[in-house]
């Protein structure tokens, strides 16, 4: 009989972990480093420890969890995705490929199937990019210097590296998370689709052919703060007014580069912040993506472009702050096979689906060949409380990555496994403060 996951287990444990960070709307808020989301990392851990599953942790709190009497010598495969969430969230984005991960090794282990490799549960931090998109996975792809770390602010303008000092965290070990290509011998993720397209063809299962590129920025327009009441209107340097006027332009710049290409502004500041006063400083964050890279980078000149002759017409300053570009990645095509094949086993239908969202699979498709599995969402909603996948999809999705899991740890072995980079973590069985969440600090 072909294992299957313990759909009752997996259930409870989603079902656990949503009330942490939960908010009024019955959505949830699991901002990176938060409380909740140390809570969130808590339970994770519980979880692993009650299955006799150890839990490594690097410099940046990236969270990879093995069976504690995993032996083989050979590269493992990995799965997982990400237990953080954009404020006032929904509960299955990363959690559920977080928490189907976890379920599919602890499945593994109970039934002590034999194995050519190892399979290990990841959880990588700060995905949503509340300090930086996708933070964890491009932290083990390419790593960070301090100045990079240090430079990073999240939306209340807080710095990430004044968040990890809070926490005691060792600032040093943040910069030592990159990991080298083969130290991974394949990567599957399971996550919602986010969507409509499984939902409004009836099909079970996406199997994810590429991932979008993404990037962003802060645009910052500088003007005069000044009194509301006896301003002329001519004689005012509106920073709010220029940002309004420049975000008029974004559909336009987005529809002269592709129908695929997105640009969002989803953040403003604008200080002093009164409403009788003219805003002084207006900060915009931007989101922009497109599947393929070199429209991604035509989309950034387009924005800085834009913003420039705003600035010019309204008389006020202007700093741009582009992000990194994340490059759209095409998945692996043997990997979307092994797939296919286990969705056919279960008797289940499938598509091919382009991913719009960005995920940690496209950094790690930089390590080791790569692949995602999706599973519809309601109404194709997702970043909202109104997130949510029927439990048959859910039981579909993880019995799919159970199976291919089990095809990529039966394949023969090539070469020798690294320990996850045992010179930047240690167990953080140690590490762990209950009354603080997770630690790092890092011994070798
Ligand atoms: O924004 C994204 O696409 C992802 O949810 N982080
Ligand atoms: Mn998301
Ligand atoms: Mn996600």
């Amino acid at each position: 009989m072909e294992l299957k996951v313990n759909i009752e287990r997996l259930r409870k444990d989603l079902e656990s972990l949503r009330t942490i960070g939960r908010v009024s709307t019955g959505g949830v808020s699991r901002t990176s480093y938060s409380a909740a989301d140390l809570q969130a990392r808590r339970w994770y851990v519980d979880r692993c420890a009650d299955a006799g599953i150890e839990v490594f942790v690097d410099g940046l709190g990236n969270m990879v969890a093995q069976d504690s009497k995993e032996s083989s010598d050979q590269a493992p495969v990995w799965s997982g995705s990400h237990i953080d969430s954009v404020p006032n969230g929904g509960h299955l984005d990363g959690a559920l490929g977080a928490v189907a991960a976890l379920e599919c090794l602890r499945r593994l282990i109970e039934a002590k199937v034999p194995l050519n490799r190892p399979v290990r549960a990841v959880v990588f931090t700060d995905e949503e990019g509340n300090y930086e998109h996708l933070l964890g996975s491009s932290g083990l792809a390419r790593g960070f210097t301090s100045e990079q770390l240090e430079g990073m602010e999240g939306r209340d303008n807080d710095r990430l590296v004044d968040r990890l000092d809070e926490l005691g965290w060792d600032l040093d070990a943040a910069t030592r998370t990159r990991i080298d290509h083969g130290e991974i011998h394949a990567f599957v993720e399971l996550h919602i689709e986010q969507g409509p397209k499984l939902e409004a063809t009836g099909t079970d299962i996406g199997v994810v052919t590429s991932i979008v590129g993404l990037s962003g920025g802060k645009v910052e327009f500088e003007g005069k703060p000044d009194h509301a009441g006896t301003t002329p209107m001519r004689q005012r340097k509106d920073a709010l007014l220029a940002s309004a006027e420049f975000l008029t332009t974004l559909p336009g710049i987005a529809a002269s580069i592709s129908d695929h290409s997105v640009i969002t502004c989803g953040l403003i500041t604008v200080e002093p912040g009164g409403a009788n006063v003219v805003p002084g400083t207006a900060r915009l964050t931007l989101d922009f993506r497109d599947p393929d890279a070199d429209r991604l980078r035509a989309l950034a000149a387009g924005i800085a472009g834009s913003a420039a002759e705003v600035a010019a017409r309204h008389e006020v300053g202007l700093k741009w702050l582009p992000d990194t570009f994340i490059e759209p990645v095409p998945l692996d095509p043997g990997i979307r096979e092994l797939i296919i094949a286990s969705v056919k086993q279960l008797g289940l239908s499938h598509i091919d689906i382009p991913s719009g969202a960005g995920h940690d699979s496209q950094n790690i498709a930089w390590l080791a060949p790569t692949a995602m599995v999706f599973v519809p969402s309601k109404g194709g909603r997702s970043h909202s409380p109104a997130e949510d996948t029927a439990w048959g999809d859910i039981e579909n999705g993880a019995n799919v990555l159970l199976a291919t899991l089990l095809a990529l740890a039966s394949r023969e072995a090539d070469r020798p496994a690294h320990p996850f980079t045992a010179q930047q973590t240690r167990r953080t069985m140690e590490l762990i403060n209950p009354s603080e969440g997770v630690g790092n600090a890092c011994t070798n």
